[in-house]
């Protein structure tokens, strides 16, 4: 899907949070507490990202990266702004970050009612390598993915 408009995509800082909350919170069932937010912002091997679009902080990834593996920690896109391209921007941007600092692969957990994610994942070179039965809530069974960073793709 093209983008509408086009996102800059920057390091999030604390000033960011109050938006960033209001999206959490209208995108997950748990969703996390500013304190998840501060610790991504101030670790050292993390790399919190926002995108914006006039002037308006429409969506986030958090990426970790150290050593080999990087991680997906989280991805939302506020609802009014779902469709536009907006998560696959920050994907893009979380994997040239992961390259940049030589890790091989890049990987995820998704709830497996996440048709979006998943879709958004798929189409973006992650595949399914493994699940992990009643995970979320001891109910809902997660589907773990990863992206070989070494592929052009
Ligand atoms: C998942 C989420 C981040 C996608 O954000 P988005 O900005 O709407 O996604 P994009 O517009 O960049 O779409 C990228 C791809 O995602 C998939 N996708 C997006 N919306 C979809 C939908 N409603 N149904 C199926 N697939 C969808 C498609 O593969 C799409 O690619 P395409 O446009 O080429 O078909 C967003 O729906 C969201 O915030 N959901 C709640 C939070 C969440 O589930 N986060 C993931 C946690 S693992």
């Amino acid at each position: 899907m093209p983008l509408q408009t086009n996102p800059d995509i920057r390091t999030m800082t604390i000033a960011d949070l109050d938006d960033i909350l209001v999206i959490e919170q209208a995108s997950f069932m748990t969703p996390w507490k500013r304190e998840h937010f501060e610790a991504e912002v101030s670790g050292d091997y993390s790399f919190p990202f926002v995108a914006e679009t006039g002037g308006r902080v429409v969506g986030y990834v958090c990426l970790q990266s150290l050593f080999e593996e990087a991680q997906i920690l989280n991805i939302a896109v506020s609802p009014e702004h779902r469709g536009q391209g907006f998560a696959r921007a920050l994907l893009v941007h979380a994997c040239g970050v992961a390259r940049d600092r030589n890790a091989d692969r890049l990987a995820l957990e998704v709830r497996k009612s996440s048709h979006e994610a998943i879709g958004l994942y798929l189409g973006s070179g992650f595949r399914q390598v493994g699940i992990r039965r009643n995970y979320y809530e001891a109910s809902e069974d997660a589907i773990l993915m990863e992206k070989n960073l070494k592929e052009t793709t």
